[in-house]
């Protein structure tokens, strides 16, 4: 079963910072998947959270601050003090640490609060940039995103998320020009799922961080986790 590192080694490091990504590139894992929105200057930036309130020493939305405004900030100080200097990574910064390495990388478009418009064709340019348009996948749970993404840079796989799941999700999936349906992992044993992977589909689930759990999954036939501790996975799976 393929192991993505969730939010880089976000069980052991502060997510979604260039410590968790280093450890996760150090890792023989399949992926690494990451959270990527637009600064109020247009720079794209890796973070969970539409605010910078709890995962950094500051407050406020970050489409409302500039990409100088939100440095000035600790990004690691929350999960422990010995993490403190982490800043908030840009995504050329996360993808500059895997360029050496075969991960495959998750981008996930964090625009179902926020549209940002404009964020598709910056982060297709960036790919195109880093020349890693054979190992990246491209995710939302905003699925125009998708589909606007699918139109600037229709070679590039993507994913669809899924909070809870929809009739006839794959024909929907198919309308949507995508690759593959991440759901949550206790969605993985419904009816229209099972049946979604006896017809071939491929399904990523998040977040798993249960060796017990993974296995079953991989039973099932789910293709990939998204785990916050890759090491236990490595080791258990
Ligand atoms: O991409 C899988 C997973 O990361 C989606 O949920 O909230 O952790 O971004 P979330
Ligand atoms: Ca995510």
């Amino acid at each position: 079963m393929k192991i993505f590192a969730h939010r880089g080694y976000s069980k052991k490091y502060p997510e979604n910072t260039c410590i968790a990504f280093q450890k996760a590139a150090a890792l023989d894992i399949f992926g690494v998947e990451f959270d990527v929105h637009l600064t109020a200057d247009h720079q794209l930036v890796v973070i969970h959270d539409e605010t910078i309130d709890r995962t950094s020493t500051g407050t406020g939305f970050i489409k409302d601050m500039t990409l100088a405004e939100l440095e000035k900030y600790d990004y690691g100080r929350w999960f422990g003090e010995q993490f403190a200097g982490q800043k908030i990574p840009t995504l050329r910064e996360v993808l500059t640490i895997f360029t050496e390495t075969q991960h495959v990388l998750n981008i996930e478009i964090k625009s179902d609060i926020f549209e940002y418009e404009g964020i598709e064709q910056l982060i297709a340019q960036e790919i195109d940039d880093f020349g890693m348009h054979e190992r990246v996948i491209v995710s939302s749970f905003n699925h125009e995103s998708i589909q606007r993404f699918h139109q600037f840079h229709p070679t590039i796989q993507t994913a669809v998320l899924f909070s809870s799941l929809v009739t006839n999700i794959e024909h929907y999936v198919k309308t949507i020009h995508s690759g593959a349906l991440h759901i949550w992992y206790f969605h993985a044993n419904r009816k229209i799922i099972r049946d979604a992977l006896a017809n071939g589909a491929t399904i990523r689930a998040f977040t798993v961080n249960d060796v017990k759990i993974a296995k079953e999954l991989q039973t099932l036939g789910v293709e990939a986790i998204f785990t916050d501790a890759p090491g236990v996975m490595l080791a258990g799976l």
